[in-house]
Order: C-alpha cells, then structure tokens, then sequence
C-alpha cells in the first residue's frame, strides 16, 4: 500500500495537530501522549502520514510541548520526514493548522491537515482525500465525512438543497433540533493547496461558542467565494477522535481487536482477552492464550506458547519455549525451547539458555542459564551464571547483596545444588560439583568437589513420646488454675 501512495503524495505535506492539552481527559499528561496499545496517542496518525507517502510530516505542539518533541524526535527521527512546529497559545484548531501551514517548507503543493487525537485513522483513510482533491478539478478543499446515527460531538456537515457542502458547524453551534439532527459529521481530514490555505485561515475570526479560530470555518471560507469542497465518505469506524478517557477506552479496544486480527491473520493463534501492543512482533505459529500482555518490544519466536496471564515487557522468547501460566518476563532473554514457570519471575537482564526451565516461584535477576540448565523450584538467582545442565535445587538463594554492593555467583556446568542452599556470593562453584542439600556457602568449591555445611543429626531414641507426655500434664494444669489465680 504505501508503495503505491508515496509516489502521489511526495510533494505533500501533512499537518498533525497536537498543541491541545485535552482538558477533557483531565490530566496533567497532554492528551496526546496518552497511550494507545503501548504507543502514544500521536503515533498513530503521524506514522499514517508517513505510510501515505506525504513528502514531510508537521506536528502542531504546544502543550506538553518538550515531552511531545522528545517522543516524536526517538520515535520518528530516523525517517528524517517529521519535523514540529508551536503553537504558542493554543486558540483553537485553525490558529493551530496557521502554526503549521507557517513551517510548511517552500515549494510544497498541498497540504493534508488532521488531528492528533484520532489514533485508528489509516493511510488510506488520509490518502483517499489527497486524492479527491487530484480528482475533483473543480474542488479548493476536500474534506472526509462520516454518517452514523449519534455524531453527538462532532462538527456536522451542512449541505444545500442540491447537496453541495456549505459549512462545517460544532455542536455547540448548532442552532435548532434540525441541525442537531444532521447525521454528516466531520472526522477532521483535509487537504488543500498551499495558496489556498494562506488565504482561508488568514480570515478565520473567533466569532462563535467557543471564541476559537476553528479550522473547520476554511468549508464556509471557500464556499462563500463561490468554491466547491469536495467529500469523501469515509469509514466512521475509524475516525473516532478521542476527548476524555471514556474514549481512549473505546478507542484502545477497537485498536487491540485490528492487532489481535494482524497476528491471527499472519499465523498465531491469539486467545481473546489476550493483550498485545503494538510494537510486538511474533513469529508464525506461536500461541498467546488469554490474559496474557505483551508490551513494548517484546518478541515471541515461532511455535512458542505464551500460556494464560503471563506478563511480557521487552522480552525476547525463543522458538518453542513454553511460557506456563502467570510467568512475568521483563528485559530478558528466553532461549529456544526453555520451559518456564508456571509463575516465575524473569526480571531484567535475565538470560534464560536452550531448553532450561525455571519453574514455579523461581526468581531471577541478571543472570544467565546456559543450555539445559534447571532451577524448577522457588529460588532467588541473582547476579549469577549457572553453567549447562547445572542443576539448581528447590530453595536455593544467591545471597547476592552485602547491603552495599552486588556480588557474583557461578555455577559450573553439571554441577548440583541441593536444595536449601544459600550460595553467598561472590562464590564459585565448580564444574560437577556437588553442594549438600541445607549447605551455607561461603567459600569457592572446587570442581568435582562436595561441599557440605550443616549441624551432625542425632536421633533421641523415645524422647518424642515424653515430650508429648509432659506438654499435655502442663496444659491440663493451666486449665484448672482459678481465673486470675
Ligand atoms: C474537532 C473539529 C470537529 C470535528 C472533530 C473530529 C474543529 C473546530 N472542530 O473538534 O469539527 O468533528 O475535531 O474529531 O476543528 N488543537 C491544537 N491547538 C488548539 C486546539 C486544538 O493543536 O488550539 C489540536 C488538539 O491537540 C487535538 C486536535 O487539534 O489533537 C483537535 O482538537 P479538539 O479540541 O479535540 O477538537 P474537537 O472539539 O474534537
Ligand atoms: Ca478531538
């Protein structure tokens, strides 16, 4: 698709509005920064812009405006096409589309204008307009529309009696029950040339509810001069701006519903309820059951299964590795077939080798299990390397942290902790070694050495039977003491 659309839309310019601070969503974070399946709101019509083909990118920012920059700087730097431009005071959309018809580079032809709060607009949903605008010989404007039973909210489209397009009006505008009932509304997309955007935003006046510039005000603009705006009917699906949090609600739902779709689509079987943002990439085959969240850069590798409520952030899973339910994976690195959990704990920097498995309750902590290594059972790994096929038994703590510093545990390949143990670190285990289960260890074992530390057993021939005895005649004499005796 965007093969196709770049070569149209090389000498236009998009202009994304998202100076707003959103006072609707009623909170200190600007609203466009507000996140969408793991990626701000912004993203979403920038990186459509950038799909369509448009020649460069205008982001209108404002408030908020350092943070705004910052994420688009590290998120679309690198394309070299998307640029800012402020509007200082945010006096409403069409003082915005001025700010950034301002920066617009000399020599660029057109300009397609929408906001930074419509998350699920595609591509072609913009492109469709820039091409209307090619189209229609006679148009200056083009302009989506959509048609849905409640556009309560949203500027309504007017018409004449011969259909022609005659303004936009805000709701707050409307003026009788008739009007309120126009069910034409504008999703906000609009392409124009240059020279006549010049023009028709150098004449908006404040003059209405609001006492804003509106952009929409450029429809009555041309068509007072006697110029045709050209429409394009278009999906209200996907057009829903996002105001207040009820929206971004519904606006994320029907975003993780097209991704969930992407990955079916593409050979993975997703459960419904499973949660997966954006960024996410999973190969072929893999199963995401129900519950699960994938975020940010996480990558799931062919064939792997990510079973129920497991917890993904930027982790890397191999192919085949099984995931047991409500396993938490973050900044780490699982390898080819490895089993984990059910409920392990991978925290950063965690480097899971082949077919190891970390089981239940096992936590782990910038260390590395090389090939086929085992800790199955509730275990603290920190700041460790447990060499291949090593054995870690159920209990094991690497006693990692003094108070002041971390320090290193190693565990050679083929070597054996029993259970219980306490490895304090920095200590090394050597390779076949073995440590006996209850064993406190404080200094290095060598290889192929056992290392045991724990008190002699005696067994008391008896004793238990008069223990028993003599703890039952004590609570039978306590009972029959007077109250307060
Ligand atoms: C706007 C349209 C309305 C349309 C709706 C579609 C106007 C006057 N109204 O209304 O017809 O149906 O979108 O979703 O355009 N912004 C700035 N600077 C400002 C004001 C806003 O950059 O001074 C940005 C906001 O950050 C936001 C976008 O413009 O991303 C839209 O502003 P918003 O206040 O949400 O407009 P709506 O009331 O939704
Ligand atoms: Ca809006």
């Amino acid at each position: 698709m965007s093969e196709g659309l770049g070569k149209t839309l090389d000498s236009t310019t998009a202009v994304i509005l998202a100076a707003g601070q959103g006072t609707r969503m009623k909170s200190a974070l600007p609203k466009v920064l507000h996140s969408v399946a793991g990626r701000p709101l912004v993203h979403y019509p920038v990186r459509a812009a950038l799909e369509a083909g448009c020649g460069e990118v205008v982001v209108v920012v404002g408030h908020g405006r350092e943070r705004l920059e910052a994420y688009l700087t590290e998120s679309f730097g690198a394309s070299g096409r998307v640029r800012t431009a402020v509007q200082k005071e945010q006096r409403g959309t069409g003082d915005a589309a001025r700010a950034g018809l301002d920066a617009v580079r000399p020599g660029a032809e057109r300009v397609l204008i929408f906001y930074g709060d419509v998350p699920l607009l595609t591509a072609a949903d913009v492109a469709a307009v820039a091409k209307k605008l090619d189209e229609d010989k006679e148009a200056v404007v083009a302009i989506a529309t959509c048609t849905t039973n409640d556009p309560f909210g949203y500027g309504r489209v007017m018409r004449d009696v011969r259909g022609d397009i005659v303004e936009i009006r805000e709701q707050k505008d409307l003026r009788s029950d008739e009007e309120r009932a126009i069910k034409e509304w504008n999703p906000g997309i609009y392409a124009a040339s240059v020279a006549f955007l010049k023009q028709a935003l150098a004449s908006l006046e404040p003059n209405n509810a609001q006492g804003e510039y509106y952009l929409t005000d450029i429809v009555s603009f041309a068509t007072k001069r006697g110029e045709r705006v050209a429409s394009v009917p278009s999906n209200p699906a996907v057009m829903d701006g996002i105001n207040d949090r009820a929206q971004l609600a519904k606006g994320e739902r029907a975003m993780m519903e097209r991704l969930l779709e992407k990955h079916r689509v593409a050979g993975v079987t997703v459960r419904d309820g499973a949660r997966i943002e954006d960024s996410v990439v999973i190969e072929k085959d893999a199963t995401i059951e129900s519950f699960a969240v994938l975020r940010g850069n996480t990558r799931v590798g062919a064939g792997a299964l990510v079973d129920v409520g497991c917890v993904l952030t930027n982790a890397d899973i191999g192919e085949g590795v099984t995931l047991k339910p409500y396993s938490i994976v973050t900044d780490s690195v699982v390898r080819a077939r490895a089993q984990i959990g059910p409920f392990s704990h991978l925290r950063p920097e965690s480097d899971i080798g082949e077919d190891a498995h970390v089981g239940n309750f096992v936590e782990t902590k910038k260390t590395r299990l090389d090939r086929g290594a085992k800790a199955n059972h509730l275990a603290y790994l920190g700041d460790g390397f447990v060499g291949e096929n090593a054995n870690v038994g159920a209990g094991t703590i690497f006693c990692n942290y003094d108070g002041f510093q971390k320090q290193i545990t190693r565990i050679g390949k083929n070597a054996f902790i029993g259970s219980d143990s306490q490895l304090v670190a920095p200590v090394t285990i050597g390779d076949g070694a073995y440590v006996g289960t209850g064993t406190t260890v404080t200094k290095d074992v060598p290889a192929d050495a056992l290392a045991i530390g724990r008190a002699k057993q005696e067994n008391k021939e008896g004793y238990a039977s008069r223990l028993r005895a003599r703890l039952k005649a004590q609570k039978e004499a306590a009972a029959k003491k007077p109250p307060g005796g």
